[in-house]
């Protein structure tokens, strides 16, 4: 089956066209398309404001579209009268949206497609809505059915992309992105329970505060991760000690402002940040945070038992963690680690397509009912 997958639940636009088979034990992709652009509008205000998200969705999908399109061989041009009418009705909170949908959509041929997945939360509602309204008028121009996806469940699906073999339940998933810190009990694919989760900033949130407050740009994570990396290489004794917030806390909760906030008491009373400072202080909140990332997942697999352990978010494109969760693993032969390729890591639509994929071959009905964005959708 092919699957047209759309993520626009923060500041990426994403699309992207997959071929699976094969049962949801042995799945098998061929990712026929796939692009992924990142707002760096957001960059110029250190953060992502929803409606500025909403806009730049409104602008770029079209344009994503076609060039996942034609990778994939799915572009054929042909001029067909459109129904605009109706498609105002769909897009008419898009406007901006509606006027490149319908300059584009008489232009070209239904392309092969089984089914259309879409994002519908959580994230900033205002962007979910302009994915979930695309999706709807493509569906109503080639009546393809739409099937809504968590996001968080995207995460968790990412592992299956260049996986050999089938995740095995129960699965304990860490799932750490820059809205979201959660540890999750997968019995199976569709049925979680959440063990614990942060009770103030999500981990990807503090790594982007802490860099803002060393001088360095939007997304932080990958600068502080950079800077951590070079503390490590010159290996000079430590001059920070930051504190392990609920490292030993009876429960599965997480809390990362305190870290944050001890960064910026420190910062303040060093007062003239030097490059060294930054080194120095990236490696410190690098480590503060796998240490408690690592104790709470230790904790996890010894009250739960599980066979798979499953990484997610963007978070878990930190190479440092990565290696760290590696190392943990080996203390536990019967579980299994299962890593996201890096480049599926931070937001995407080749994971909203492969969690498409695992409800579609459960043989799951779609819903005919309206999709509505939900900002804090559970798992
Ligand atoms: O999953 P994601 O793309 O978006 C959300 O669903 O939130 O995660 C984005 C987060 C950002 O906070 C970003 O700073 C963080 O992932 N991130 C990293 C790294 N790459 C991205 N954090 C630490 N180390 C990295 N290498
Ligand atoms: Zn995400």
């Amino acid at each position: 089956m092919k699957i047209l997958a759309i993520e626009t639940s923060c500041d990426e636009t994403a699309i992207s066209i997959i071929e699976a088979s094969g049962a949801v034990l042995k799945p098998e992709f061929k990712v026929l398309g796939n692009a992924v652009l990142s707002q760096i509008i957001h960059k110029e205000y250190g953060g992502v404001y929803p409606n500025l998200a909403k806009r730049e969705h409104e602008k770029n999908l079209i344009p994503i579209f076609e060039k996942v399109l034609k990778e994939a061989k799915l572009f054929t041009k042909s001029m067909h009268d459109i129904d605009n009418e109706a498609l105002e009705k769909i897009l008419v909170k898009e406007p901006e949206l509606f006027k490149h949908f319908i300059e584009f959509i008489g232009t070209i041929d239904k392309p092969d497609i089984d089914y259309i997945a879409v994002t519908s939360g959580p994230g900033l509602e205002p962007a979910l809505w302009v994915g979930i309204k695309f999706a709807e008028a493509l569906s109503h121009v080639w009546n393809i059915s739409v099937l809504p996806i968590n996001h968080m469940e995207g995460h968790i699906a990412s592992v299956l992309y260049k996986n050999t073999a089938a995740i095995e339940f129960p699965a304990l998933a860490l799932l750490i992105s820059g809205g979201h810190t959660e540890l999750v009990l997968a019995k199976k694919w569709g049925k979680y329970e959440i063990l614990g989760q942060t009770r103030d900033d999500a981990v990807g949130e503090a790594f982007d505060k802490v860099a803002r407050l060393l001088g360095l740009p939007y997304p932080g994570g990958p600068e502080i991760s950079k800077l951590a990396a070079i503390a490590r290489e010159k290996n000079l004794p430590r001059q920070f000690e930051l504190p392990r917030p609920m490292i030993k806390s009876d429960d599965f909760d997480f809390s990362f402002s305190g870290i944050k906030t001890a960064v910026l008491y420190t910062l303040k009373k060093i007062g003239d940040v030097t490059q060294e400072i930054r080194e120095d202080m990236s490696r410190e909140f690098e480590d503060a945070v796998t240490e408690v990332l690592i104790a709470k997942t230790e904790k996890a697999l010894e009250t739960h038992a599980a066979k798979s352990l499953i990484l997610g978010g963007g978070v878990i494109a930190n190479t440092h963690i990565r290696s760290e969760f590696e190392k943990l693993i080996l203390n536990y032969p019967d579980v299994r680690l299962n890593l996201p390729a890096k480049e599926i890591t931070t937001d995407n639509a080749l994971m909203i397509a492969l969690a498409a994929f695992v409800h579609l071959s459960k043989g799951e009905e779609i819903s005919t009912s309206q999709i509505s964005a939900e900002g804090n959708l559970k798992l």
